[in-house]
């Protein structure tokens, strides 16, 4: 693609990102984890999109609804409207019984609202790569003058990847990784990445923080709650932190190297 387009769609980085929007102070992933990140002051949340059974994208966590609602069962096997009829707020405290599982279109425009930029964490329901990136685009590509400089798509799923940069390759790219024993070098050159999201583990060794950013990659590792830890990483070079904890990480938002 052409560069001049992808670089307008660059984007902003925070120092700081909250992790599935406040996970420490709301319940994950929900409207008001959301609100609850822009007051603490974040400028950036990270969420997690998949499918329901009717194929809307919805921001959820897990492949079951178990662990986070009420209700039982595969998220694939949820209707938008029968997922929207759980409690998604109770599992982290009765006073957030009302809240629902979001939309991405939702999201969307609550971020557009309380301007929230967005890390969007793919994670398709099994067999389900290609078109939950379709969907995506669908609902957020109408947004695309708005969004723009203010979205990070980000995946540990390479097929998804590929299919993003096939269908909307100015949309900017991170490949999530655990480890860095695979090809995170290769992949991330030929998926077009912008950054390399590793979990912060891989990043005690100085070495391969340096060998990262000696490939050009930013560096946005997860998930990070020590405030020792975060500042350490942001000294030697990471461009941004994803956080459960933005009460304590939050003064770090304008720490400069
Ligand atoms: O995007 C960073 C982090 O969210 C990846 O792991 O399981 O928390 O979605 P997970
Ligand atoms: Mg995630």
């Amino acid at each position: 693609m052409n560069n001049a387009l992808a670089s307008l769609f660059y984007p902003k980085l925070p120092s700081i990102i909250g992790h599935r929007g406040a996970y420490n102070s709301a319940p994950e992933n929900t409207l008001i984890s959301f609100r609850k990140a822009a007051q603490l002051g974040a400028k950036w949340i990270e969420i997690d999109v998949r499918l329901s059974s009717d194929k809307i994208p919805v921001v959820f966590h897990d492949n079951e609804v178990d662990r986070t609602t009420n209700g039982q069962g595969p998220v694939d096997t949820f209707t938008l409207e029968s997922l929207q009829e759980l409690d998604a707020g109770s599992h982290y405290h009765t006073d957030f019984s009302c809240e629902k599982v979001p939309t991405l279109l939702q999201a969307i425009t609550l971020c557009i609202e309380l301007n929230l930029g967005l890390n969007i964490e793919i994670k398709p329901n099994f067999g389900q790569d290609s078109e939950t990136v379709t969907a995506i685009l669908a609902t957020l590509n109408p947004f695309q003058e708005q969004l723009r400089g203010n979205v990070l798509f980000s995946s540990f799923n390479l097929l998804c990847l590929k299919e993003l940069i096939n269908l909307s390759p100015e949309w900017p790219r991170a490949l999530l990784v655990n480890d860095l024993n695979n090809d995170w070098l290769t992949n991330t050159k030929a998926l077009g990445c912008y950054a390399l999201n590793p979990s912060y583990e891989c990043l005690a060794s100085i070495q391969n923080v340096k060998s990262i950013l000696a490939s050009g990659l930013r560096i946005i590792p997860f998930t990070v709650n020590q405030i020792s830890i975060a500042k350490n990483l942001l000294r030697l070079g990471v461009h941004s932190i994803i956080t459960d904890d933005l009460r304590s990480l939050n003064s770090l938002k304008n720490y400069k190297i």
